[in-house]
């Protein structure tokens, strides 16, 4: 399968990725384009899509409450978060909904709670929930490198929390 990788932004690039070494995740036959993969190392789930400008990888967390984007929906470049609504631009980084509960988008800018169309509304009750729902802060997407050798995906993971990075103690 001809595939291509797409391009993300550089100031998104996961911490410690740049010289990291590439770990096979994934034979390219098992991500046909449209198509979302969650693939785990350790503690680490990350998310592979193939989206109309090709395949980028990023945490299979979503950027507001962790939910796994794995699971959501893709439209073209745009992944639909399966808990809140929230749906976000692969090829961006960026929130192009926020999510129902509302909240912070990554500038610090107040989103309101929202209901989608054809729904009744829950009142949001004030209490601690409510302050949480208004404190919590949508991220950008994070991105992990990737390149295609011998019809395998490939992934550059950087090092886990906990590893030994050699520094001194
Ligand atoms: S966890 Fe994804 S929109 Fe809330």
């Amino acid at each position: 399968m001809d595939a291509r990788l797409a391009p993300f932004p550089a100031h998104l690039q996961a911490p410690g990725t740049t010289d990291a070494p590439f770990e096979a995740v994934l034979d390219l036959a098992r991500l046909p384009p449209g198509a979302l993969c969650r693939v785990t190392r350790g503690d680490r789930d990350i998310l592979v899509a193939h989206t109309p400008e090709g395949i980028v990888a990023t945490d299979d967390r979503c950027p507001h409450m962790s939910a796994p984007l794995s699971i959501g929906e893709l439209d073209g470049c745009v992944v639909a978060c399966p808990l809140h609504e929230g749906r976000f631009d692969l090829s961006t980084g960026d929130p192009v909904q926020m999510p129902t509960t509302g909240g912070l988008d990554p500038d610090g800018v107040y989103h309101p709670t929202w209901t989608p169309g054809g729904r009744e509304s829950k009142s949001d009750v004030p209490g601690k929930k409510a302050e949480a729902r208004r404190l919590t802060r949508v991220r950008r997407l994070r991105y992990y490198p990737v390149r295609i050798v011998a019809d395998r995906i490939e992934i550059a993971l950087g090092p886990r929390p906990g590893d030994d990075l050699g520094g001194t103690p």
